[in-house]
């Protein structure tokens, strides 16, 4: 059934937390596809302000339920640290808001269900913040593997590692739900559900722990039917890395950055008896495919397609999987 919002030509968005991500990635993305953010709210309405000001949005709310209860917001992007997603996402659900809420949905499988139930019961429009999917490379991707390119796929090598550097970052707190996992290690998990379809058998993961009590370096895979699998690798101790690469059984696809696309990246596909041909990845921002899919979906424009409701809960039950695994031999 088709969205429409009640009066307004292009959706008024709201951000929920004064976060570097909103910062960097979305407000960027969500400007690129020819919207803007009308508000921010902060913990602090100070530190929303400075916010709003030096990232021309026109204004600055102190505390998240005032931006939420507010009529001339249409929808809201959620940024929060983990621990808080369930909290202030069913929040905004049951005040009839869509809502974007940064991946992972939450930081716990029990909390994830209890979020889609919202969503479901509400039946207010909920996307997780992987933006890949809607990129056109994944698109590609799928072509070059449906085609026969690489023979049959059968498994994915997939990495996501950077260097976090200093204390106090979220992503190093287990309270607020942090560690390499959840963090980026949910990123190979989803690629492995767009190929691989979303039922895992079985998962194997150790790591090594650090900062507050959180996996740092994580590594293990995800087995899926007829011995297709997941490899994966992530964490917080090496440089930015997102290599991955697609086996099949006649060639690979070589791919820099499946995740995040940027200018310098690019995909090959190296098959046994042609020669290897190399694609750049992208000419848009990562978030700018995402956004504009939002907001033509809320302007009446578009079916939603890829919602949390059709693909958050088998994320993370492989995630929660992938954690016990690794948390049984700490
Ligand atoms: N999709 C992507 O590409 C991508 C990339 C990076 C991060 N993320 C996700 O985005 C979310 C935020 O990441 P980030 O790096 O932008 O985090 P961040 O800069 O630390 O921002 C988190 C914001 O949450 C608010 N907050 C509320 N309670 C807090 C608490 N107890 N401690 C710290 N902050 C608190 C703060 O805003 P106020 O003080 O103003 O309320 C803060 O600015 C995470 O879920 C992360 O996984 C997604």
């Amino acid at each position: 059934m088709m969205y429409r919002m009640a009066a307004h030509q292009q959706a008024r968005w709201g951000i929920i937390g004064t976060a570097k991500i909103a910062q960097t990635v979305f407000l960027p993305g969500l400007r690129q596809a020819g919207a803007d953010a009308s508000a921010v709210a902060g913990r602090d309405g100070a530190r929303a302000a400075r916010f709003a000001g030096d990232n021309q949005i026109a204004r600055g709310v102190g505390g998240y339920q005032r931006l939420i209860d507010d009529p001339d917001i249409d929808a809201l992007y959620i940024p929060l640290p983990n621990s808080l997603h369930a909290e202030w996402t069913i929040r905004a659900l049951e005040a009839g808001k869509p809502v974007l809420c940064e991946k992972p949905l939450c930081g716990t499988l029990p909390d994830t269900e209890r979020v889609l139930a919202a969503a479901r019961g509400t039946g207010t429009l909920l996307w997780e913040a992987f933006a890949f999917p809607f990129h056109p490379q994944l698109e590609r991707l799928r072509t070059l593997v449906a085609e026969g390119a690489i023979g049959e796929l059968t498994e994915i090598k997939s990495n996501f590692h950077f260097p976090l550097r200093g204390p106090g970052n979220i992503r190093l707190s287990a309270e607020l739900q942090g560690g390499a996992l959840l963090d980026v290690g949910c990123y190979p998990v989803r690629l492995a559900q767009e190929f691989f379809g979303p039922a895992h058998e079985s998962a194997w993961a150790r790591a090594t722990w650090g900062g507050e009590g959180v996996d740092v370096d994580t590594w293990g895979v995800l087995d899926y039917p007829a011995g297709r699998r997941l490899l994966l690798s992530c964490g917080f101790g090496r440089s930015y890395d997102t290599f991955t690469t697609l086996e099949g059984t006649s060639g690979q696809i070589r791919i820099t950055n499946p995740f995040h696309p940027g200018p310098g990246d690019s995909y090959e596909v190296v098959a046994a008896g042609t020669q290897s041909r190399r694609f750049a990845a992208a000419d848009e921002l990562s978030f700018t495919p995402l956004t504009r899919h939002i907001n033509a979906v809320l302007e009446g424009e578009q079916e939603p397609r890829t919602l949390a409701v059709d693909t958050s809960l088998p994320l993370a039950r492989a995630l929660d999987d992938l954690a016990g695994s690794a948390r049984r031999h700490r």
